[in-house]
């Protein structure tokens, strides 16, 4: 949520920021904001809508040589999308753009307002940069670290202290900060997308640390003033990642990485016919005595976790539970040293899978994460990390990030079979060689984008739809309709296919889009009846399916007949196929497929 940068080095700060901030732009879309300093003077240039309207603004404005600054993409959390709610906020002593919550701004504007100080926005930031103003007294350390212990909530800031220009301050709790350092200068962001371009070298800032950034040099310190070495890290993937390439939108190009996104998360995992955590260093320790395991996640990653739960359970046959991070805390959920817990996330930064993650490490579980993003803060807390290879994802409809999280989820499965015991050598081989034929289909899937696409022109224009899947299809069924929602806004739910006559199906009329997804041969008949429901009331059906369908035609309208893969790895097919309507049904409709309106890809708030 909210995207934040800072330059400053011998380079004009003002291109470096808007760009950067363009790259973060998948963060937070509603308005955007830079600062920029020019000898002591800040000049700061805010507008509403995207940065492309900023870069506008910017070139229409005089004077913007600066070579210090620092810029915010927003996405709104307290008071409307304005300009004066805008960062960065401005106070007599200090300019800065925060990326979090601050969630006790209201005792602390109370407090500020009885020593004099009046906010003109309606944001919990602006209470925060006042807070800081208030605690300056020459010394930017002792100002911050009192203002950490006063500040409860979520905060990345970046600071320009009024009397020390040319130099950026800024601290970390929870919200990410990414820095890196060139000869040109100092650059920090909210993500690594944003440094590509100047350093493939950078580091994480830690949590409850102080970076300060310098025309020839950054420093990390403690809240105490202390300096630490930062832990660098490298971006093994380059700037073309994290463009469209020639695609009309990141998503679409996402979609298309997956063949090479599954290879980059298996290659590395998969030795001689069993799945091999040495290079991840997982030991096979975490496997043993596991008696139960919870799978926690957001969105499209606890989705990955339905299907983790069903193939852990049918082939494990111990109690796996799927809990929504953002409930998981509230539960009390029951968790010993027996007890696995999968933490799945793309960004490692979902501030509600963190708070689970926390839990259960406080609790005593056993805990591992399958993560996109290198050293994010899931990843660095986690007791193990599995990472998934699938590079950049820009578009907020998760893809690619999905496939790679459903494998790391065969991959755990298979190494808990292997360590219980649950199956031979021979059969986990045989397991394997499945489970690449499954994601080897992917192409053949993209191969029929033009066919589904003419599917997609007639669902475009319907108010609702509803995915249904029995089992392992269910799970993906979710995913399927999560994707057609968010970004086509259409009104789309998955249901279990036998669950609809007990309600939903009143839902359905003539013409309502029923996607039906068939692929376990022990169930297709099953689910094939309650399609037979929906098309007696109606449904326009869209069966998918790697089953032979022969001798159901005048059950569906469209039928998606994706490769037949084994039962257990079904899902391959099917979500690319689904991805790929969802896409195409919002191209029609004439939304933007990247960036859906009231969403944002990183959800670093409660
Ligand atoms: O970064 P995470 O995987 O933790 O994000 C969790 C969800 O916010 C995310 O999966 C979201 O549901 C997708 N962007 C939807 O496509």
């Amino acid at each position: 949520m909210c995207g934040i940068v800072g330059f400053t080095g011998i380079n004009r700060a003002s291109d470096i920021l808007i760009n950067g901030l363009q790259s973060l732009e998948y963060r937070g879309y509603d308005s955007a904001g830079i600062a920029l300093v020019q000898d002591d003077k800040t000049q700061v240039i805010k507008t509403t809508g995207k940065v492309e309207d900023l870069r506008n603004k910017v070139a229409a404005t005089a004077d913007t040589y600066g070579t210090c600054g620092i810029g915010h993409t927003r996405w709104a959390t307290h008071g409307g999308v304005t300009e004066v709610n805008a960062h960065p906020h401005q106070t007599p002593k200090v300019t800065l753009v925060h990326n979090g919550i601050i969630e006790n701004y209201k005792e602390i504007a109370a407090e500020l307002a009885k020593k004099g100080y009046t906010p003109v926005s309606e944001t919990d930031t602006e209470i925060a940069a006042l807070l800081i103003d208030s605690l300056y007294n020459g010394d930017p350390f002792e100002a911050m670290k009192k203002a950490d212990e006063i500040l409860e909530g979520a905060y990345g800031f970046c600071i320009m202290f009024q009397d020390r220009p040319g130099k950026i301050y800024c601290m970390r709790n929870a919200s990410p900060l990414v820095v890196a350092h060139t000869p040109i200068g100092s650059y920090i962001g909210s993500d690594v997308i944003a440094l590509i371009p100047y350093s493939k070298d950078y580091f994480v800032v830690p949590e409850q640390h102080i970076v300060v950034l310098e025309k020839g040099s950054v420093s990390l310190y403690t809240m105490d003033h202390e300096k630490v070495e930062p832990k660098m890290l490298h971006v093994d993937w380059d700037t073309t990642a994290a463009k469209k390439g020639g695609y009309d939108y990141f998503m679409q190009k996402e979609i298309y990485d997956q063949p090479e996104a599954v290879k980059n998360t298996l290659a590395p995992r998969i030795h001689d016919g069993k799945v091999d955590f040495s290079a991840d260093k997982i030991s096979d320790d975490l496997f043993k005595d596991v008696n139960r395991v919870i799978i926690t996640a957001c969105g499209t990653a606890m989705h990955s976790g339905l299907v983790g739960r069903s193939i852990i359970e049918s082939l494990i046959r111990i109690p796996v539970t799927v809990e929504i991070a953002s409930e998981f805390r509230y539960m009390n959920p029951i968790m010993d040293e027996h007890t696995l817990v999968i933490v799945i996330t793309q960004s490692g930064e979902t501030a509600d899978s963190l708070a689970a993650l926390r839990l259960a490490n406080e609790r005593g579980a056993k805990t591992i994460s399958i993560v996109n993003v290198k050293g994010s803060s899931i990843a660095r807390e986690s007791d193990y990390v599995l990472y998934t290879h699938a590079g950049p994802e820009i578009a907020v409809a998760s893809t690619k990030a999905f496939t790679v999280q459903c494998c790391g989820m065969y991959l755990i499965t298979l190494k808990l079979a292997e360590v219980m015991g649950i199956l031979s050598d021979k059969e986990i081989s045989e397991y394997i060689d499945k489970f690449i034929a499954a994601t080897e289909t992917i192409p053949a899937v993209l191969e029929m984008d033009d066919y589904i696409k003419t599917i997609a022109e007639k669902i475009k224009d319907t108010y609702s739809a509803f995915y249904i899947g029995r089992g392992l299809d269910y799970a993906f069924a979710c995913e399927g309709s999560l994707k057609l929602k968010e970004i086509s806004y259409v009104n789309s739910e998955a249901f279990n296919a036998g669950e609809l006559k007990h309600g939903t199906i009143s839902l359905v009329t003539e013409g309502v889009p029923i996607i039906a997804v068939a692929t376990q041969d022990h169930i297709f008949s099953k689910t094939l009846a309650n399609v037979e429901e929906v098309k007696a009331r109606g449904a326009h059906v869209i069966l998918i399916t790697d089953e032979d369908a022969a001798g159901y035609e005048g059950l569906y309208d469209d039928l998606i007949k994706v490769p037949k893969t084994d039962d257990f790895f079904g899902g391959f097919g099917t979500t690319v196929a689904m991805q790929l309507l969802a896409y195409h049904t919002t191209v029609y409709r004439g939304y933007n497929v990247d960036q859906p309106r009231n969403l944002a890809k990183s959800v670093t708030v409660e």
